[in-house]
């Protein structure tokens, strides 16, 4: 079997370590995985850094389309996704999370009847205004097979008329677990062996709080900006706490004097460049709180059973919310701060939610089947 796999922005890389990982491990005699990088991402700290660490294979083809508008940036990944699916015979193409790399290869391929096999199917965060949920509400309609990472993913698809009997509109939905759960389970062990990031940066474990900023509605609008810096600035004076921000190439160049400003006053919020998953890891399992707009530093900060400050309006992961593992706080001064306070003080579970580690040989075996 001839699988495409695509990958473009980081998230991505990271998810398709697992899938490649069970591949190699059981599966490399009747499955030959050829790696696409759409160049969504491409400073090394980005991308390349990713496939050093994880020992997923370079990719065969890459389309180097960097950044740009939505429209031209997407565009550009059709042609060259449809360039290479047109130059042999693929049985199906892998498509990962919500980028526009993902919409792409879903429009790519359904246009030449690639079966799409939609790894993290299923999930909505309900808000059209983000970029993510059209990518993910396209992808899923174009897929063939839907694997989703948790029930509520799978509730959602049938909301939205997926189990239909109906002979051309039925489709496979299968929940498989998080290939991300798998990934936190096989990497904490190297990360904990390899990494001495928390030494270079002197913390102690359950002494710092981790931030990641990237979304596009907190960095394009420097109010919600500012507001989210305020609080971490405010936080790490009031409570006495190191704040560790590695930032996202797109948060830094969106920084304006103002905002480097109220930076500069708090020696303890200290910004980073982007961390390797290995190191990105390690501090999320050591981390006293993580706060966080990505959906996957959310999820992970769950795997390692650290509190997690939800910048953002709504999740797509309202398991977290539900089990008061975390708590949405928008982009909203006195709600991040209250949002702080209460997780100091409460008692938080963590029960098993996004599957048993082995989703990634689902994730396969049901392609093979
Ligand atoms: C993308 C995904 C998002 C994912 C995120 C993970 C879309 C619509 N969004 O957002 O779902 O959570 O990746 O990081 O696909 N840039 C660099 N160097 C890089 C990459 C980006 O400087 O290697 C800067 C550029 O200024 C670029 C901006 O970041 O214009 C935004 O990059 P883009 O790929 O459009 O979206 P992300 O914000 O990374």
């Amino acid at each position: 079997m001839q699988l495409l796999t695509v990958i473009g922005a980081r998230p991505q890389i990271i998810k398709a370590a697992a899938v490649s990982r069970a591949i190699s491990n059981g599966y490399s005699d009747i499955v030959t995985e050829n790696i696409l990088h759409t160049g969504q991402h491409y400073d090394a700290n980005m991308s390349q850094v990713f496939f050093d660490e994880l020992g997923i294979p370079q990719p065969k083809y890459n389309l180097g389309v960097g950044s740009g508008r939505h429209g031209e940036q997407t565009a550009k990944m059709i042609a060259g996704i449809e360039e290479v699916l047109l130059s042999r015979t693929f049985d199906g193409i892998i498509l990962y999370g919500d980028t526009n790399s993902t919409l792409a290869g879903a429009v790519a391929a359904s246009k030449l009847h690639v079966p799409i096999f939609h790894v993290e199917a299923g999930l909505r965060s309900y808000n059209r205004m983000m970029p993510e949920e059209i990518n993910r509400i396209v992808c899923d309609q174009l897929s063939t097979i839907l694997f989703a990472p948790t029930q509520t993913a799978v509730d959602n698809l049938r909301e939205e008329g997926f189990f239909t009997e109906h002979p051309t509109l039925h489709r496979r939905v299968i929940n498989c677990g998080d290939v991300m759960y798998d990934n936190s389970l096989h990497f904490a062990k190297v990360a904990a062996e390899r990494c001495d990031i928390m030494e270079r940066l002197a913390l102690q474990p359950e002494g710092y709080i981790l931030a990641t900023i990237h979304r596009d509605n907190n960095t394009d609008d420097p109010q919600r900006l500012e507001q989210i810096l305020r609080a971490l600035v405010d936080i790490a004076r009031n409570e006495n706490v190191p704040i560790t921000l590695p930032l996202h190439p797109r948060t830094r160049n969106k920084l304006t004097p103002q905002h480097h400003q109220l930076i500069s006053g708090e020696p303890r919020l200290r910004l980073l460049e982007p961390l390797s998953f290995l190191e990105m890891t390690l501090m999320e399992q050591n981390a006293r709180m993580v706060m966080t707009d990505s959906g996957g530093v959310q999820k992970e900060a769950f795997f390692f059973e650290r509190p997690c400050i939800i910048m953002r309006p709504e999740t797509e992961w309202v398991e977290i919310v539900e089990h008061k593992a975390g708590i949405i706080a928008d982009a909203d001064y006195q709600r991040i701060v209250d949002a702080y306070a209460k997780l100091e003080q409460c008692n938080v579970s963590f029960p098993p939610l996004f599957g048993d580690g082995h989703a990634a040989e689902k994730i396969i075996q049901n392609i093979l089947s």
